[in-house]
């Protein structure tokens, strides 16, 4: 299915789908997370990598200052934030080329930055606030990337 959709109430649900998505994802890939501030891309990501076995959820925090972080498990994970990348010229001094070296599961927060070439399918997850708990979280799969 390229399209879905789903609204969680709560952080919890949210880790959930995120977990429940983490079986369908396999390296290499990357994972384009896109939403406004705080609409729940860490908290997805939390479920997505502890879902992966490559880290424990309290272990899943916001890159926000290291902008990134690898967790080697069976399959090597990473999360970036490109929050703070302003220029092409931030993006490049990130060194995220040794990411794709090997085969690896990329999280990419702010994924609308990431404007460098890779060769490796895309899932897009578009995050919104929809009231109080509650948020919008669609999944394009044009690629076919998804098991
Ligand atoms: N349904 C929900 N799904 C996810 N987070 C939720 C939900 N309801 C409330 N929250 C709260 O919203 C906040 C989401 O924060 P989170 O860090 O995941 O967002 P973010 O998109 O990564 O923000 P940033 O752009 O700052 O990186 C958390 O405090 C979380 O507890
Ligand atoms: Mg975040």
């Amino acid at each position: 299915m390229p399209e879905d959709e789903w609204v969680t109430a709560s952080a919890e649900e949210t880790i959930g789908l995120g977990r429940r998505l983490a079986a369908r994802l396999r390296a290499p890939l990357l994972v384009f997370l896109t939403g406004e501030l705080g609409s729940g891309k860490t908290t997805l990501a939390k479920g997505i990598i502890s879902g992966l076995g490559a880290a424990r959820e309290e272990d899943v925090l916001s890159p926000t200052f290291t902008l990134v972080h690898v967790f080697h498990n069976h399959t090597t994970v990473y999360h970036v934030d490109l929050y703070r990348i302003a220029s092409f010229h931030d993006l490049e001094t990130l060194g995220l080329e040794d990411v794709f070296e090997r085969p690896a599961i990329v999280v990419i927060e702010w994924a609308e930055k990431f404007t460098l070439r890779a060769d490796w399918p895309v899932v897009r997850i578009q995050l919104d606030h929809a009231g109080e708990e509650r948020r919008r979280i669609r999944l394009n799969d044009a690629a076919g990337a998804l098991q």
